[in-house]
């Protein structure tokens, strides 16, 4: 129902900007007319989105000619209709959607080191001043991986040198758009036995953008973290390797009491169901946890209720929790960060305030060290005509 209604606001809008410029308006007043379209068009910070989620789909038809791998179809359109998810489904059918495509972009240098500086560009255009994005080194490998993901060929492409080349293409879009950038490693809920390698990878490029470990995959058929991550979350605690679990997506409320009690996860990704067990979140609102919420994402992969208007992220708004609005795989949902915070604009009645607060708290629990935190948080003091010793 939301689609049919976003489908059709876009529909509308696109007649009154092309009559206001055939009135010739300048460049300047097309651009601010433009603007006062998008909900809260300031710079914003994105926790949660992960790189193989956020490929163009122009970018997997090219290099999929460039190899000649053949694709199901050959035009953007028909390719966006088939990765695309169109309707409320399960998390598992959502993480079929990767099949389509991720044997195109594992294994090839260029291609990976593309999708991490285009992605830097759109997130740029978003306003987005500040992401956190993240990915499985392992899927996008064909070497030192096992077993080899999305039926490739043996290659020589390792995850390490996948995240040497993730690297290099998040600096160059640093550079070119102006925005800052770090990264977070996956370990899969399904491949326990990646997990060491992905902690020790975060060791090794500590200093190198990477800031955070994950654990992502289907906790709807692997609930409890397997002896594999929990030992990989240990290290990662041992060596000051911030930590991100997701959890209560669509797995009950017990998998954040996990993530928090023996993964020592300082953020949850997601964490809708933690409101089943209203004792786990009121401990988990008075240690200021924070939640990485992703709207659009909880609507198509079955973890929320479609219904907007009785989502979770209403009760962290109204009781003033801590967390943030993410795209999560914006590919996939067709979707851009701008599409979600109209969404909860829309039927959620998120105000100018509440977005401010949000990003703030963003800000704040970011995975940046507190001298480069605190630079971030004057820059949006300042974009909000905020000043610093206002009470958030
Ligand atoms: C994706 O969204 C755009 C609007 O942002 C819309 O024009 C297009 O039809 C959508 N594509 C599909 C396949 O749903
Ligand atoms: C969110 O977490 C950050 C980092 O711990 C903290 O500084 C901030 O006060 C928290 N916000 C809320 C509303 O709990
Ligand atoms: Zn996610």
């Amino acid at each position: 129902m939301h689609i049919i209604a976003r489908r059709a606001a876009i529909g509308f809008c696109f007649p009154v900007l092309g009559s206001l410029c055939a009135s010739g308006l300048t460049g300047t007043r097309r651009t601010s007319t433009m603007a006062e379209k998008l909900i809260f068009n300031k710079p914003k910070i994105e926790l949660h989105v992960h790189l193989d989620g956020a490929i163009r789909v122009e970018t997997i038809l090219d290099v999929a000619k460039t190899r000649g791998i053949p694709l199901p179809a050959d035009t953007a359109e028909g390719l966006k209709d088939r990765i695309i998810v169109h309707e409320p489904g399960t998390l598992t059918t959502f993480l079929g959607k990767f099949n389509e495509y991720m044997h195109v972009i594992a294994g090839d240098r260029e291609a990976i080191k593309r999708i991490a500086f285009e992605f830097v560009e759109d997130k740029a255009k978003e306003g987005v001043i500040y992401v956190e994005v993240r990915y499985s080194p392992h899927f996008l490998a064909n070497s030192d991986v096992e077993p080899i993901p999305w039926n490739q060929q043996k290659g020589d492409l390792s995850p390490d040198e996948v995240v040497r080349l993730v690297n290099e293409g998040l600096s160059e879009g640093e550079r070119a758009f102006n925005i800052k950038v770090r990264s977070i490693l996956c370990c899969m809920r399904h491949m326990p036995s990646w997990s060491m390698d992905v902690v020790k990878l975060c060791k090794k490029y500590q200093r190198d953008g990477v800031v955070a470990i994950d654990l992502a995959g289907d906790e709807s058929l692997n609930c409890e973290a397997n002896p594999g991550h929990r030992k990989a979350y240990e290290e990662a605690v041992r060596c000051g390797i911030h930590r991100t679990v997701h959890a209560g997506e669509v797995g009950p409320a017990f998998v954040v009491k996990e993530a928090v009690e023996v993964l020592k996860a300082e953020r949850i990704g997601h964490g809708y169901r933690t409101l089943e067990d209203q004792a786990l979140y009121k401990k988990l609102l008075g240690q200021d946890m924070h939640f990485e919420v992703c709207p659009i994402s909880s609507k198509f992969t079955g973890a929320c209720n479609p219904d907007f208007t009785k989502h979770p992220v209403i009760t962290f708004k109204n009781d003033k929790a801590n967390y943030s609005l993410n795209t999560d795989d914006p590919l996939i949902f067709n979707s851009t960060l701008h599409l979600d915070y109209s969404e909860v604009h829309n039927h959620m009645g998120f105000t100018e305030e509440e977005f401010k607060r949000l990003n703030i708290n963003s800000a704040k629990s970011s995975f940046l060290p507190d001298n480069e935190k605190e630079q971030l948080l004057q820059r949006l003091y300042e974009a909000y005509d905020m000043i610093e010793t206002t009470a958030f």
